[in-house]
């Protein structure tokens, strides 16, 4: 059997008429830039996160920057992340000309929130936590320890659409929050595509202004600010596939409790634990697996295909040489780094197809 990491044809089968229909129709209108499915798609993504202000970009990363540079982060100021994520979280940061400080992550693969106030100075602007592979991080932990120290909270939901903390959509605790919709994503464009949610209007309309090159009204630039425009294209795929969000998430966490209870009797692997008073979306079903490489190599010879969310730590890669972290700064992190494998997870996984990649993993560890 193969079964690939993500199935991305699967979907647009089952939703072919209606995503080849909003693509026929942006085509014949030709409003490729700044299109009417780009505004319906930031009022219904609003609404549905039950967020005042959607600011749709042209991918998460830009969503990340726009957010740290209309907060005034630059020069000489620190901004607090974690260890492990994409590096879109950190590089951002460097871009501004703010430098990242890196937290080490808890047995839910979050930021560690009882390491972050060690790493405060007088430099320290903001924080932003990841809410990784589509579990909520100790939100209201971090939310204090920004309130209490005057900082922004930045919430990285790019691999998070709609998770839950307290019954509270992530996204809604901090300043702001920034989304992928990378095609990956549980809510996938087919290209690239993000956004940025936020209650706060000055901060909304600074965002806005920002990513249309510094200019509310054309030709008119207060400032100088950057391009990055959610394609009309993207936006409008993007709409046929929002209202189905909420039976995605709840396919993939359905599948994601079919793994943990046929896995659960394999001592060689740990499963994902779920943070109390969350609920996972399981964008990724990371295990902690002994003999990870080796476990990969014959999962992928048996037709099955993984990934590893990340093989290298933030501060541990080039690009952060000059920060000098070493393996120590981040014990958790650096264990974890050789021992997570990410197994195949979306909403079209059949039983079937869990149950061959059980079978393999139970074969690898029968001798052990
Ligand atoms: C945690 C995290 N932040 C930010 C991003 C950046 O998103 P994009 O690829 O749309 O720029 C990603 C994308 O993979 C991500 O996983």
């Amino acid at each position: 059997m193969k079964i690939p990491f993500v199935d991305l044809h699967a979907q647009y089968l089952a939703h072919k008429q209606a995503i080849d229909s909003a693509i026929q129709n942006v085509i014949e209108k030709t409003d490729f830039i700044k299109g009417e499915d780009v505004k319906l798609f930031e009022q219904e993504f609003a609404k549905t996160y039950g967020s005042k202000y959607c600011i749709a970009v042209a991918n998460g990363t830009d969503a990340i920057y726009a957010a740290l540079k209309m907060l005034g982060i630059g020069i000489g100021d620190e901004v607090i992340t974690v260890a492990n994520s994409w590096i879109s979280t950190s590089e951002t940061i460097g871009q501004t000309g703010a430098t990242p400080v890196f937290v080490d992550i808890d047995e839910y693969f979050g930021i560690d929130t009882t390491k972050i106030e060690q790493k405060i100075t007088t430099k320290t602007k903001a924080i932003i936590p990841v809410h990784l592979y589509g579990q909520a991080v100790d939100i209201l932990k971090v939310k204090e320890i920004c309130q209490k120290h005057n900082l922004y909270l930045i919430e990285d939901c790019a691999q998070s659409h709609f998770a839950t903390y307290n019954n509270k959509f992530v996204g809604t605790f901090g300043d702001l929050a920034t989304f992928s919709f990378y095609p990956g994503k549980n809510l996938g464009a087919y290209g690239d595509a993000g956004a940025i949610i936020t209650d706060n209007e000055e901060l909304a309309t600074k965002l806005r202004m920002y990513v249309s090159h510094g200019a509310l009204v054309k030709h008119t630039h207060i400032i100088e600010g950057i391009n990055s425009r959610l394609d009309t294209l993207q936006a409008a795929i993007l709409r046929v596939k929002l209202p189905y969000i909420f039976e995605w998430n709840e396919k993939r966490y359905q599948n994601a409790q079919y793994f943990t209870r046929k896995l659960s009797k394999i001592k060689q692997i740990s499963l994902p634990k779920e943070r109390p008073n969350s609920k996972h979306i399981y964008h990724v079903y990371s295990i902690r697996a002994e003999k990870r490489n080796d476990l990969q190599t014959f999962l992928n010879e048996s037709g099955i295909s993984t990934a590893i969310h990340y093989p290298v730590p933030l501060p541990l890669m080039p690009a952060y040489k000059h920060l000098n972290y070493s393996e120590n700064d981040i014990p958790v992190a650096n264990k974890f780094k050789d021992e997570i494998l990410s197994l195949p997870m979306y909403p079209e996984l059949s039983e079937d197809m869990m149950d061959y990649i059980v079978a393999k993993i139970k074969e690898f560890y029968a001798h052990e």
